[in-house]
């Protein structure tokens, strides 16, 4: 879709369809409050109401569309609202909307159109790859938006990032939605590859030769059973000076999760393509990041696997030594994300990062406790999680802490090796973190479970679909926008 930014009157377009974001308290345009009842629409959120302009004004059509309350209107009430727009813009086969406000808001005008191109295009997303049958109305798309404002130069520059941002969540939710037969860590390796030439970060692609060399004993233990063989991936974007600060980010890039020879029951498999959402986010951040040139030295880091029974699969009972040195008793090959993240936040050590940051499908736990509605986040670090915190707020991607006590590091230690998979069923997502803590020695450190915000059956926002949310970007780039 084609976004950009002009001054003037939106009811002096031409375009096709004009969308105006009205607060509660707005006052409408007298031409336009002569086209409907004014019980129809109050600008209440989510409220939107297609209005036909009898030559009245200039565009045929105007699409009013609620923002409620002037003083609750946040980047997520736009990023929402421009989602509904653009799927009622869609159903009326509108090619060019203009797009405008009314109402008085405290936002600035660059943080409005940034949220309003991410729901625009978010909205719009779909995934349909793989759809040999479709016909003219499930192929169209909204070309151009134009959004009107008093400051293009902000506006444009809000567009830009907003854009940035969306491609990034719109590669993390292909790579989700993608099938386990096509999404394989070899696939990932090429995915890196394509990045490099797309967007100019560094990619390195191990394969099994090099994991064997290197000691990544978590990932070969994890992927030994299948014929998708792991993968170990690296992308660097920046470089560390003194004012750049370098992070890592981890994300578990499980291609597949048939639990192994702990087998999963049919109806917790069939999701389990998404057990890379935590990779998906580590590659949506990285891309937007690059787009958007953010000034930080940033690593992203994934151990890819494919988790599978068979002959030659890791049994429960059997001791791996990860690539730190620690042993790791392996109690059931279902909990296979620690094994493979172990290595990958290992790994990280060797940029000294100012804080490793890690992202994973880890837990069915998780789900249980916070449902789809918040990303679970525990951090060794409190200054890290302060910033996570702040940075949550902004983007609108919810976070909530959980703790992680020295109690709960007792929880995964082993009697016979360093570490056991496994801490119980009671904390099972805290003992799943504390025993990635094991792993990130010093260094501040912070994981968020997504089990149950990486992937929707049922959306829940606006600018969701069924499948992968892409959940984890936002909040990267605005903990990044600005990191010390
Ligand atoms: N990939 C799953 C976690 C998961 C479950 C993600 C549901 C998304 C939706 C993970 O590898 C797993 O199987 N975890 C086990 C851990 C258990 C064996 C300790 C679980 O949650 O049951
Ligand atoms: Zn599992
Ligand atoms: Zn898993």
């Amino acid at each position: 879709m084609n976004i950009s930014a002009q001054s003037g009157n939106t009811l002096d377009q031409k375009s096709d369809l004009v969308i105006l974001f009205s607060t509660e308290d707005a006052q409408l345009p007298e031409q336009i409050t002569g086209l409907f009842v004014s019980a129809d629409f109050a600008g209440k959120a989510k409220q939107t109401l297609l209005v036909y302009s009898q030559e009245k004004v200039s565009p045929p059509r105007i699409l009013l569309v609620g923002l409620g309350v002037g003083d609750k209107v946040n980047s997520e009430t736009f990023r929402n609202a421009a989602a509904v727009a653009i799927k009622e813009a869609r159903k009326i086969k509108a090619e060019q909307v203009a797009i405008g406000l009314v109402g008085d808001l405290v936002l600035e005008e660059q943080v409005i159109a940034q949220a309003i191109t991410e729901g625009m295009v978010l909205g719009s997303y779909r995934f349909l790859g793989y759809k040999t049958d479709l016909n003219e109305d499930e192929k169209f798309l909204v070309s151009d938006a134009v959004i009107f404002c008093t400051d293009t130069k902000k506006t444009s520059q809000g567009i830009t990032e907003g854009q940035a941002v969306a491609a990034g969540i719109e590669l993390a939710r292909d790579l989700i939605n993608g099938p386990g037969v096509d999404i394989t860590p070899e696939r990932f390796g090429e995915e890196a590859i394509l990045m490099e030439k797309r967007v100019g970060i560094k990619a390195t692609v191990l394969g099994v030769k090099e994991l064997k060399e290197q000691g990544f004993g978590g990932i070969l233990a994890v992927g030994q059973a299948s014929v998708n063989e792991p993968r170990f991936i690296v992308m660097e974007y920046g470089e560390p000076a003194e004012d750049v600060p370098t992070v890592c980010l981890v994300g578990k890039g499980l291609t597949f999760d048939s639990g192994g020879l702990n087998i999963k029951p049919a109806d917790a498999m069939v999701t389990m393509k998404s057990d890379m959402g935590g990779a998906a986010t580590v590659f949506g951040a990285m891309e937007a990041v690059a787009r958007m040139k953010l000034t930080v030295h940033l690593v992203g880091i994934i151990p890819s696997a494919e988790n599978m029974p068979g002959p030659n699969a890791t049994r429960p009972g059997d001791i791996v030594k990860s690539m730190s040195g620690k042993t790791i008793e392996i109690l059931n090959t279902d909990a296979e994300g620690r094994v493979i993240l172990a290595d990958g936040i290992h790994y990280a050590h060797r940029y000294n990062p100012a804080a490793i940051i890690n992202f994973a499908t880890l837990t069915g736990a998780m789900i249980i406790a916070l449902g789809h509605h918040a990303t679970g986040l525990m951090s060794t670090d409190q200054a890290l999680t302060d910033k996570i915190k702040v940075a949550s707020e902004k983007s609108g991607e919810g976070v909530w802490e959980l703790p992680m006590w020295q109690e709960y590091h007792d929880m995964v230690k082993s009697d016979i090796a360093d570490l056991k998979n496994l801490g119980g069923k009671a904390a099972g997502s805290i003992t799943a973190a504390t025993f990635l803590a094991a792993f990130a020695g010093d260094y501040p450190f912070a994981h968020f479970d997504i089990a149950g915000t990486g992937y929707l059956d049922t959306p829940i926002k606006a600018y969701h679909h069924k499948g992968g949310t892409g959940v984890g970007v936002r909040l990267m780039v605005e903990l990044l926008k600005d990191f010390k």
